[in-house]
């Protein structure tokens, strides 16, 4: 059977089936996939997803020691959280030597979805080329998890999912790409020479920037600024610096 590079569209629309026997990459460019790298790469020592608000505070608690409590819901930090989901928050000075609980609108929930995958792993603009060698070596099919912003289709994670789709049938032409994957490509087609145009395009860079967080899109819509691969170690959920 020959292997496949796939793309899912939104969080709410993994199927478990469709993650059989595939390693999976889960983006969510603005953004969770952006801050989780940040985070490992200034040497947080794993990324605790969960789903829920409730949840990361009693993660916390049962962890206990210097763990922080990071995410979003709405763009900004739930009450009692130490960090929101700006990738620029994450500095060394804070994080690194620490454990990190993490809550977002649509990023954690993709990760959990993305569960019965083999090897999953995260991906954004900024490790693009680490996160495209990480899936190669798995050596078999992708599925490429597009976050989306609750339900739908973001047009950021679409581009980055096309970029990685292409650079992967580049990389191995024995990768078939799905018609969502071919979909993807010509999205991410569009854009890759020019990443700062989705900050105009994109509805969510649209708001951000209109929130105050022109920063934190810029940050996002950067190509390969780090080769930090976070990977989900199975059974524990949770991502710790995986392959470089
Ligand atoms: C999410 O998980 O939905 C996003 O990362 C939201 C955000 O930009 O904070």
């Amino acid at each position: 059977m020959s292997r496949t590079v796939d793309v899912v569209l939104t969080a709410d629309t993994v199927v478990a089936a469709r993650l059989a026997g595939a390693a999976a990459l889960v983006i969510d460019v603005l953004r969770a996939s952006t801050t989780m790298i940040t985070a490992l790469g200034n040497g947080a020592t794993e990324v605790i997803p969960v789903v829920t608000v409730e949840e990361a505070h009693a993660r916390r608690r049962s962890l206990g020691g210097t763990t922080l409590l990071a995410g979003e819901r709405g763009g900004d930090p739930p009450e009692g959280f130490d960090l929101g989901n700006s990738p620029l928050e994450f500095t060394r000075e804070r994080v690194a030597g620490r454990a990190v609980v993490m809550t977002t609108s649509n990023g954690t929930k993709a990760l959990v979805a993305a569960r019965p995958a083999t090897r999953t792993a995260v991906a954004a603009f900024i490790n693009a080329s680490a996160a495209v060698a990480w899936a190669q070596a798995r050596g078999t099919s992708v599925v490429l998890i597009c976050s989306g912003e609750v339900g739908t289709t973001s047009l950021e994670d679409q581009a980055c999912a096309g970029l990685l789709a292409q650079r992967l049938a580049e990389a191995d032409p024995e990768l078939v790409l799905t018609p969502l994957a071919e979909e993807a490509r010509r999205v991410g087609a569009a854009y890759a020479k020019e990443l700062h145009r989705l900050a105009q395009d994109a509805p969510h860079a649209r708001k951000l920037i209109a929130n105050g967080r022109a920063a934190d899109v810029t940050a996002c819509l950067t190509l390969d600024t780090s080769t930090m691969v976070p990977e989900l170690v199975p059974g524990v959920d949770k991502l710790v610096s995986g392959l470089r």
